[in-house]
């Protein structure tokens, strides 16, 4: 089965789809450096514009449409606008991929506010749209630890819609895997110094709350926050830069932040994911925060097969 993938990011979904099996087409994104990622590990064609630009017409056809689309729109962070805001507002170019090409499977992925957003009325919106288009909505909130064998806390809903009632009835969830990573098996041994902070102003503050060397904790603007349940917070597009959400460790030497490569492992990238030499470290925080346990979208496409006697 073949796959179109929007807000395509770095990749992480598509990834996903192709470790289970699937082909995939195409995909689009509009940012140049994620673009760049993306081309140095995906080999089929990205389509780099707005995707209010894309015509379907440009596109082949396909069976799996993808989108993890912009989540600013419905996050608790952010100003919740939903479809009032441009970033929500790209859920209609969805729907016109969807009217166009008519996938016989759309899975989507999105932060678990959207659920309760607007009391309900943006959720109840998307699920009416793809009903009244003839899908048939499975959907479910898991948590990378729980089903991506990665000890990252994030929890994200997937929606996936069949156009299939028979296809739909045999699909479900992955079953919960167990978690048999642990936190120090992510990090690398050696670093550059630049991660260490040791010359920072927050240095000694650092120094008196960090004292467990397998925990991940996260700088929160002013304090540290230890995430108590040895998995490594939720990694954010906003890790790198402004010095907010950063995720600390304590290592063999000295406090530092977890390196691009080590939070790609939280999100269940493999070593052969190749980080441009040529991007900043800033694009990179960003790229994977804003990306998906590859692992978690593994498992759910593996259902997605089984359902469909793949
Ligand atoms: C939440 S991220 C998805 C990341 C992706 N799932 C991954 O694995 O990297 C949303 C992506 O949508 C892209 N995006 C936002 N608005 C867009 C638009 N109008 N057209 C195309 N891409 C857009 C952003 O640049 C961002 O990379």
């Amino acid at each position: 089965m073949k796959v179109g993938g929007l807000f395509a990011g770095i990749g992480g979904i598509e990834l996903g789809f192709k470790k289970a099996g699937f082909d995939i087409s195409w995909a689009n994104e509009i940012d140049k450096n994620a673009s760049i990622t993306y081309r140095h590990n995906h080999k089929h064609k990205l389509f780099e514009k707005d995707l209010k630009d894309l015509k379907t017409s440009e596109v082949s056809s396909i069976d799996i449409l993808t989108g993890g689309f912009p989540c600013q729109a419905f996050s608790i962070a952010g100003q919740q606008k939903g479809f009032n805001d441009d970033r929500g507002n790209v859920f209609f170019e969805i729907l016109r991929f969807i009217d166009d090409l008519k996938p016989k499977v759309v899975f989507l992925e999105n932060v678990k506010n959207l659920l309760g957003h607007d009391k309900g009325q943006t959720f109840k919106r998307i699920t009416n749209e793809l009903e009244n288009r003839g899908y048939i909505i499975s959907y479910k909130i898991l948590n990378s630890s729980e089903y991506g064998n990665v000890p990252q806390n994030r929890e994200r809903i997937y929606i996936v819609a069949f156009k299939d009632k028979n296809i739909a009835l045999n699909f479900s969830f992955p079953e919960v895997k167990k978690l048999n990573k642990k936190i120090s098996d992510l990090i690398e041994a050696k670093v550059d110094e630049k991660f260490y902070y040791t010359n920072s102003r927050y240095y000694e503050q650092l120094k008196d709350e960090m004292k467990n060397k397998d925990s991940v904790y996260q700088w929160r603007r002013v304090y540290v926050r230890e995430n108590k349940s040895k998995l490594c917070p939720t990694l954010t597009a906003n890790m790198g830069t402004g010095g907010h959400n950063v995720p600390l460790i304590i290592d063999d030497i000295d406090i530092r932040k977890l390196t691009p490569r080590e939070c790609a492992r939280f999100q269940g990238y493999d070593e052969t994911f190749i980080f441009p030499e040529s991007l900043a470290n800033s694009s990179l925080y960003k790229q994977i925060g804003n990306s998906v346990t590859v692992t978690v979208i593994e498992a759910i496409a593996n259902e997605i097969k089984k359902a469909c006697n793949l």
